[in-house]
């Protein structure tokens, strides 16, 4: 396994200190990062001592060190993933090629490209999330945000080191603008749609953890299967910080549901929103804008952009040895388009259809999420079911965008989009309730809130009564 230097100022396995000119470049980076987080991270709680897990290493059971820290002081670290030996090219025309370590000139701006637009969803997370501390609905979950808080300024370490270290003056341009583009911005906003649209509320963060963080993981799996080399190592331990965050938004919504369906059920005939409960039509309308937001990070079904970046070896598919064929020159894929008003099934390339295919794990992946909290809805005797719209379903990229379809797929003109887009999206009025419900954090070690069950345990084998945050 890879030396790991923890003392330094910047921790890393990357032998950091035998390139003075990265190092200094990259410890000239550091402050500004400091201090975009106390700006830009999360409100209040930063002189608190969290209970969070630190990377130390990046070997399956030294990565996860656990201990009281003040978020500033976090030990933001670079690790790759240990090399594979004699690793070659798994797919697209160079296959079967030694994988690079440097960046060929041909590909320098698409993989610039593909770094930046990754890292600039890092930091965009935490200037969405920044609120949330002042609604928290538990010490536990409290803690939860903030470990998902700084793992995600890890994984911008982790694209700016790639910058510094392989893109010269550009990437450390880059590495500037990251730490200042800001979500939601008028005039200097983060690069994808679903980074820039407010989180104010926990119901929103745990459909955006759950969605938008997997998200994060099915292009982080196809970046892992990248030819360049750092890029496929750096991802591939993003990846184990990753299924934390997804954890918090899949146990959050399904505490939520938990809550609302024994609070039903107790309580016959009265309306959980009177009891103080998130009723579960709200929960699947929030469903619904989180799900077609996230869907649009997968960019268009038909698209020459992704059949180059697999064509050039820069991006995979993910999990790419499931595959058989890893050139995939010959084949089709059969996909639902709508031309003139109507739905029509017209055969795309294999390679023009590979942001179709991600997204395809992508819906499989969350599916299963859905029917773990239809299981508990259904454990507590409820007859209510979530479920995930139609693909088509208010998309705002892609073949499907500036029309308007059902949450079963249907096409819809104008006045029926009108008539019926209020029970299928978070309303005006759906927003003001939970809000209100959410307007005082609980902070005291074991209590939560009403509208959502305590966890089934806690973390790391610490009890949910722990004092996750210290108050002093
Ligand atoms: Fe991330
Ligand atoms: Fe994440």
């Amino acid at each position: 396994m890879s030396q790991i230097a923890t003392n330094e100022k910047i921790p890393n396995n990357v032998d950091l200190a035998s390139d003075r000119r990265l190092q200094r470049a990259l410890e000239q980076w550091q402050p500004s990062f400091v201090k975009w987080w106390v700006e830009m991270g999360p409100v209040g709680f930063q002189a608190h001592d969290v209970w969070l897990r630190t990377a130390i290493s990046a070997d399956s059971d030294g990565w996860a060190h656990f201990d009281y820290v003040k978020m500033p002081d976090y030990r933001w670290g670079i690790f790759l993933a240990d090399p594979v030996k004699d690793r070659r090219i798994g797919f697209g025309d160079e296959m079967g090629k030694p994988v690079w370590q440097e960046v060929p000139g041909e590909h320098r701006n698409a993989l610039r490209r593909l770094i930046v637009t990754q890292g600039d969803t890092e930091p965009a997370s935490v200037e969405q999330q920044r609120r949330l501390g002042e609604t928290a609905p538990s010490l536990y979950d409290l803690r939860n945000l903030f470990q998902v808080n700084v793992e995600e300024g890890r994984h911008l370490w982790a694209m700016v080191y790639l910058l510094h270290s392989h893109f010269g003056r550009d990437g450390r341009e880059e590495a500037e603008a990251l730490l200042e583009r800001r979500s939601g911005d008028a005039d200097n906003p983060r690069i994808l749609g679903a980074f820039n649209a407010p989180m104010l509320d926990w119901l929103s963060f745990f459909m955006f953890t759950f969605f938008t963080d997997r998200d994060g993981k099915f292009q982080l799996l196809a970046l892992a299967e990248s030819s360049f080399d750092p890029l496929s190592r750096t991802t591939r331990f993003m990846l184990t910080e990753e299924a934390h965050h997804m954890f918090v938004g899949e146990t959050g919504v399904q505490r939520i549901v938990k809550r609302t369906a024994e609070q039903m059920k107790a309580n016959p005939g009265r309306e959980p929103r009177e009891l103080g409960l998130i009723d579960l039509p709200t929960v699947q309308r929030y469903l619904n804008y989180w799900y077609s937001q996230s869907l649009d990070l997968f960019g268009g079904e038909v698209s020459s952009n992704a059949a180059q970046y697999f064509a050039t070896g820069l991006k995979g598919r993910a999990h790419e040895d499931r595959y058989e064929d890893h050139v995939a020159l010959e084949g089709s894929y059969e996909m639902t388009v709508p031309k003139d008003g109507k739905l029509v099934e017209e055969s795309v390339s294999l390679r023009n259809a590979m942001n179709e295919i991600l997204r395809d794990a992508y819906v499989e992946d969350c599916q299963r999420g859905v029917d773990k909290w239809n299981k508990t809805i259904a454990e507590a005797g409820v007859d209510f079911e979530l479920r995930l719209p139609s693909r088509r379903f208010h998309r705002h990229v892609g073949l499907y965008a500036g029309m308007h379809f059902s949450p079963d797929g249907q096409p819809l003109d104008e006045a029926g989009w009108a008539a019926k887009q209020g029970d299928w999206l978070p309303s005006p009025a759906d927003r003001a309730f939970i809000d209100e419900l959410m307007q005082e954090p609980v902070l005291e070690p074991g209590k939560m809130a009403n509208w959502i069950a305590a966890p089934n345990r806690g973390i790391k084998g610490k009890a949910v009564e722990f004092e996750y945050v210290r108050r002093d």
